[in-house]
């Protein structure tokens, strides 16, 4: 009988984490303060950063070690299965190999929790009693609340208004591991009322729950920011997902030709791939596709400029691809995808040409989904489904071609079928972000 899941002992999980910072190839530019315009002092992001994290923002060093305390919550799940998608493949009719790494299998169903449980551990360490973060889809939220019940910190969450109605159980979730949660732009804070004054009804956006958060924390002793995706430390603590697959890869007997992912800030889609960038770097032939929705272009749509990160204008200025921090894109349902700015380190690998940004339309999306679920037996979340997309696209476009796929299964979609209901419904288009729009925000950039 052929193998259909790799997995790994926990004495086998990686004990360190790869930060890809020192090998990408004409280096990242670094976060500026917006009055200064000169790179941000550390001081400055330690009113709402633990120094742990920091240190790792900014580390020059390749390998940095995983503490035991975070490993041995990271036990409850990690190592993660990769698995052979034998019966995907059988429906495409393709002799292309496709594997996927289950992130899904986590406590709260993505690969949030990977970045959550450290983000919680080093503020604890610290002597941090409290954190305040933004959701959009609630996959992030309800991952920090369960880090943070696991190290005895409280967790206040400011979900985006669209999300907060449309997934009550994620909430309830959050709930369960002792956080709590209002929607988005909410009357808590300065930010949040002004956002409501201008507009009652406004869905809101990743960008003004950022900004929420972020006044959470500067504003109450005791309270830290963190923030689910698009920092270096992000995508660091994510690589255990890629260090995992390569060992497990290594088992299988293969290496991936192409490695595929989903991007909303690009944290699961780095995670993944930069241990396979490094080899890339040193000479192995590996493509890299980020897949990102038609609705939110932020790679193949928008400019790599320096942007707020959030849309209250607080953050230190990042160099990124974005689409205009005033972005508020249309509900579609992967809302953890709607955000309008991508990880510095994924944009500047694809200033490098290394990663390929493609984009895809939802109907398309939740089609490859379905298909996933009748075939492998598993309701990918809504954001996955674009990684799935991808991986057909690419198992697809020649038949014959006997290549080997890697793609991140970053969630699965039990929370998420009311979106399927309206799949099957027929109320679900396609929508592309008009090029007007996009012009019209790249008005508003900061001028260096
Ligand atoms: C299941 C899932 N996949 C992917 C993403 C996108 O985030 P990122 O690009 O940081 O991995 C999210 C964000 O909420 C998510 O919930």
């Amino acid at each position: 009988m052929s193998q259909k899941k790799i997995v790994l002992r926990e004495d086998e999980m990686p004990t360190q984490w790869y930060n890809i910072c020192p090998d990408i190839p004409n280096g990242l530019q670094p976060p500026l303060d917006p009055g200064t315009k000169e790179p941000v002092a550390p001081e400055k992001l330690a009113a709402i950063f633990p120094m742990g994290l920091l240190e790792q923002e900014m580390s020059p060093n390749r390998w940095i070690d995983i503490p035991e305390e975070i490993r041995e919550v990271y036990k409850i799940w990690r190592p993660a299965p990769l698995v052979r998608a034998y019966k995907l493949e059988q429906a495409l009719g393709t002799k292309a190999k496709i594997y996927y790494k289950n992130e899904g299998v986590s406590p709260n169903g993505s690969h949030k929790p990977n970045s959550a449980v450290a983000q919680a551990y080093f503020n604890k360490r610290e002597g941090i009693t409290r954190l305040a973060t933004e959701t959009g889809a609630g996959q992030w939220g309800s991952a920090l609340c369960f880090a943070t019940s696991k190290f005895g910190l409280d967790c206040k969450v400011y979900m985006v208004r669209v999300s907060f109605d449309q997934k009550p159980y994620r909430k309830t979730m959050m709930q369960t591991f002792n956080g709590t949660v209002v929607a988005s732009p909410s009357p808590d804070t300065n930010t949040g009322r002004a956002f409501l004054e201008k507009d009652p009804n406004t869905p809101g956006s990743l960008g003004i729950a950022i900004s929420e958060a972020i006044e959470d924390a500067a504003t109450n002793d005791g309270t830290n920011y963190a923030l689910g995706s698009v920092l270096n430390h992000v995508i660091l603590h994510q690589t255990i997902v890629g260090l995992e697959a390569k060992k497990q890869m290594e088992i299988a007997g293969d290496y991936p030709d192409v490695v595929v992912g989903c991007c909303g800030g690009g944290s699961n889609f780095a995670g993944l791939a930069v241990p396979f960038v490094a080899d890339a770097l040193e000479g192995k032939k590996t493509r890299f596709v980020g897949v990102e929705p038609a609705s939110c272009p932020t790679m193949t749509k928008g400019r790599l400029a320096y942007d707020f990160g959030d849309t209250g204008q607080t953050t230190p200025l990042l160099q990124m691809h974005t689409l205009g921090h005033d972005f508020v894109s249309p509900g579609i349902h992967a809302g953890g995808l709607r955000y309008h700015g991508m990880a510095p380190i994924v944009s500047a690998l694809v200033r490098e040409k290394i990663i390929e940004p493609v984009s895809v339309h939802q109907l398309e999306t939740f089609e490859a989904g379905v298909l996933f679920a009748r075939t492998e037996g598993i309701i990918p979340a809504p954001e996955t489904c674009h990684a799935i997309r991808g991986a057909i696209i690419e198992a697809t476009r020649e038949l014959n071609e006997p290549k080997t796929i890697l793609f991140n299964l970053s969630g699965h979609g039990l929370l998420d079928l009311s979106a399927y209901e309206q799949y099957f419904n027929g109320e679900l288009h396609d929508y592309e972000y008009p090029a007007a729009a996009i012009e019209e925000s790249m008005k508003h950039l900061p001028q260096l």
